[in-house]
Order: C-alpha cells, then sequence, then structure tokens
C-alpha cells in the first residue's frame, strides 16, 4: 500500500514564489516518485473565511486548478479536487470540534496574524490585551475554526504525509492533537500526520524580508505567473540591504538572503556556488541573473496556464471527476468515524 499524502492551497489569488517553493514544487516532486497516494485540493471552503466577491472566489478556483495542472499535477496520477465538494468533510470537522477548546484556536499564530491585521499596526507596535480580546469577540468564526476544518480535510483520507511551508506547522499540530484525542476517546481511527517540507519551507515578502511572502500582500509578492518584464522590474525593487556583497546572511542581510534562497531553489545550484559566480559583482547583476532564471524557469508553465484558462470545460471535468475519487473515499471513513462516536443505530 502506498503512504498517503494529502495537501490544499486557498483559491485566495494568484500563486507567489513561497507558494511554489514552499508547496506546489514539492506536490509535483511527491507526486511523480510514485510513493505516494496523492490527494491534492482546493480549499475552497477555506477561502470562504475571507469573505471573497463570489465572482472573484470562481475565477480564483478555476485559476489554482490550472495553475495546478500547468505545473505537472497530473489527474492520472493524483487525485485533484475541490474541497467543497466533497460533503461528509463538513461532517468530520462538526464531529471533532468538540475535542478543541477554543482558547487553542485564539491562540494560533495565524489566526492571530489574520486578526490583527485588520487593526492596521506597524510591525513593531504590540497589540494590547484588551484590543486582542475585543477583536477576537469581533472575528468571524470560520477564522476561528480554520484549523479543526483543516484538520479534517487531512484526517479524512487518512493522511500520513501533508507538503506544507513552515506556517502551517502550528495546524498540523493541532490536526495531531485531534487525531490523538479521538484515538484515546473512541479507539484507533485516525493516522497522525507528518508535516513535510522542502529547504525553503518560507520565503520572505519582496518588499520586507522580516516577513513571509503572502497572498494578503500582493505589492510583496513575486507571481509565478507574472511577466519577464514584471518579474524584472519587482526584483529590482526588492528591498535589499546595506553594503553590495552578495552573501548569505539571513539575520544580516535579509534581503538579499531571500534572493539568494529563491536563486538557489529554482536553478538547482548551491548558494555558496551562487555567491561565488557573483563575487565583486553589484546587486543589479544578480538581480538582473535571477529575473532571467525565474522568467526561463517559468516560461512553459505561462503558456500551459494561459490555454489552460481557454478551456475551463476541462478544468471543470478534471476537478469534478477528482471530487467524486476523494467523495468516496471520504464517505467511507465517515461511516467509520460515525459508527465509533456512536450515532449509527
Ligand atoms: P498565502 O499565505 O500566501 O495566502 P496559502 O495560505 O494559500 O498562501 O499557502 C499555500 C501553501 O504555500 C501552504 O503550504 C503554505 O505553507 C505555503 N506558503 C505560503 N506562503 C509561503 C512562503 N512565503 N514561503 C513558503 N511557503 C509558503
Ligand atoms: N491552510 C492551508 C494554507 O493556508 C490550506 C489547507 C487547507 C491545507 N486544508 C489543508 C493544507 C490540509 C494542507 C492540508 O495554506
Amino acid at each position: 500500500m502506498k503512504l498517503v499524502l494529502v495537501s490544499g492551497i486557498q483559491p485566495t489569488g494568484r500563486l507567489h514564489i513561497g507558494n511554489y517553493l514552499g508547496a506546489l514544487k514539492n506536490f509535483v516532486e511527491l507526486q511523480n516518485s510514485g510513493k505516494y497516494q496523492c490527494y491534492f485540493f482546493i480549499a475552497d471552503l477555506h477561502a470562504l473565511t475571507e469573505n471573497p466577491d463570489p465572482d472573484e472566489l470562481h475565477k480564483n478556483i478555476l485559476s489554482l486548478a490550472a495553475d495546478f495542472l500547468a505545473v505537472g499535477l497530473n489527474p492520472k496520477k493524483s487525485t485533484i479536487f475541490q474541497q467543497s465538494q466533497v460533503k461528509v468533510l463538513q461532517e468530520l470537522k462538526w464531529i471533532l470540534s468538540p475535542l478543541v477548546p477554543v482558547s487553542e484556536l485564539t491562540r494560533m499564530t495565524a489566526f492571530k496574524e489574520k486578526i490583527t491585521q485588520k487593526l492596521n499596526h506597524k510591525d513593531e507596535q504590540e497589540t494590547t490585551k484588551e484590543e486582542f480580546d475585543k477583536i477576537v469577540e469581533e472575528s468571524n468564526m470560520g477564522l476561528a475554526e480554520y484549523p479543526v476544518l483543516m484538520a479534517a480535510d487531512i484526517l479524512i483520507y487518512d493522511g500520513q504525509f501533508v507538503p506544507v511551508g513552515n506556517d502551517q506547522l502550528q495546524h498540523l499540530e493541532l490536526a495531531r492533537t485531534i487525531a490523538r484525542k479521538f484515538n484515546k476517546k473512541f479507539g484507533k481511527t485516525f493516522v497522525e500526520p507528518q508535516p513535510l517540507m522542502t529547504l525553503t519551507p518560507r520565503i520572505m515578502s519582496l518588499k520586507n524580508p522580516e516577513k513571509k511572502m503572502s497572498k494578503s500582500q500582493p505589492e510583496s509578492c513575486l507571481f509565478i505567473d507574472d511577466s519577464p518584464e514584471t518579474i524584472k522590474e519587482k526584483i529590482a525593487r526588492a528591498t535589499t540591504d546595506s553594503g553590495s556583497e552578495i552573501i548569505y546572511n539571513p539575520k544580516t542581510k535579509p534581503g538579499i538572503s531571500n534572493l539568494l534562497d529563491i536563486y538557489a531553489a529554482i536553478s538547482g545550484k548551491e548558494i555558496h556556488e551562487i555567491s561565488k559566480e557573483f563575487s565583486g559583482e553589484k546587486y543589479s547583476k544578480f538581480k538582473n541573473r535571477l529575473a532571467e532564471v525565474m522568467s526561463d524557469h517559468f516560461a512553459v508553465f505561462r503558456e500551459t496556464k494561459k490555454k489552460l484558462l481557454t478551456s475551463e470545460k476541462k478544468l471543470k471535468t478534471v476537478l469534478s471527476a477528482g471530487s467524486k475519487k476523494a467523495a468516496k473515499v471520504a464517505n467511507k471513513k465517515i461511516i467509520e468515524v460515525k459508527k465509533k462516536i456512536g450515532v449509527v443505530l
């Protein structure tokens, strides 16, 4: 039996180089290794926590489906699907919810970051306890429950491995805790899932290399479908550090180190090789070369994605076939779970 691997990405906008190097590139490699039974999905229910505009969400779902296929995910090798089409997922989420204290959810880093974003504080400014309690009360319930749905996403397919970037580790730890608690109370039912990370699990923002690159800050992102001109412009404007040497030191030179990480991961070269290659050169020469490497790397992807977006029907067919396959597995698991908790008469 193959090992089961599960991961999802939210359809909340175009994918950036962090999503690619932290997750998507790994999805393709793991799929092609032939060692895993892979489930890759579009986390549209998670995206609802941002209250998206329906037309925008619709467009983003199709765009992410095109990203998945254009990058090399293959419906013949992996189950590629839309989260919301697996109806029993929400039953499992509800069954797992009573095992999770609310305080554990409001302590999650991703939750805190999401709700404090609304305060528009400067980075160094701390949110006071009173302010925090107030925004927790006002925050939408979906944001707080987000990690329970994510646990259900993984546990319903008996996922053993979950390829993600390092911002998702806390959520994954919660999924493990939930699995453990359920198993203790009702008998062995779920596998405790393990994260799988790449060598670049946290690509930093182009504008502020102290912060993670994130779709919620589009101006800080290098998108994988950006045109060669845009890539060149964005990299040229990326924040670099004082001094002019191209050396790797994330503490003292976070800007250039982040670009070196991107360069190394895309080109397959070692960081020390790259800094040697550019020793004595100006930042601008290194940045121009990185822009070329990045543009070339995604040239085929850009073309394939463009073509796929013109055939919505194909994208919908792939998702609907994948969703049916995933639902079959999930429907079986939910019966096992419901028997365990005593609701099957
Ligand atoms: P974002 O945070 O940009 O909205 P998602 O939450 O949809 O992106 O993340 C999709 C996947 O990409 C997840 O596995 C996540 O851990 C990974 N990821 C997101 N941002 C980064 C980053 N800056 N560096 C590495 N991986 C990332
Ligand atoms: N929370 C993940 C993110 O923001 C997306 C996601 C939802 C996910 N469910 C998942 C990732 C299950 C891995 C497994 O990136």
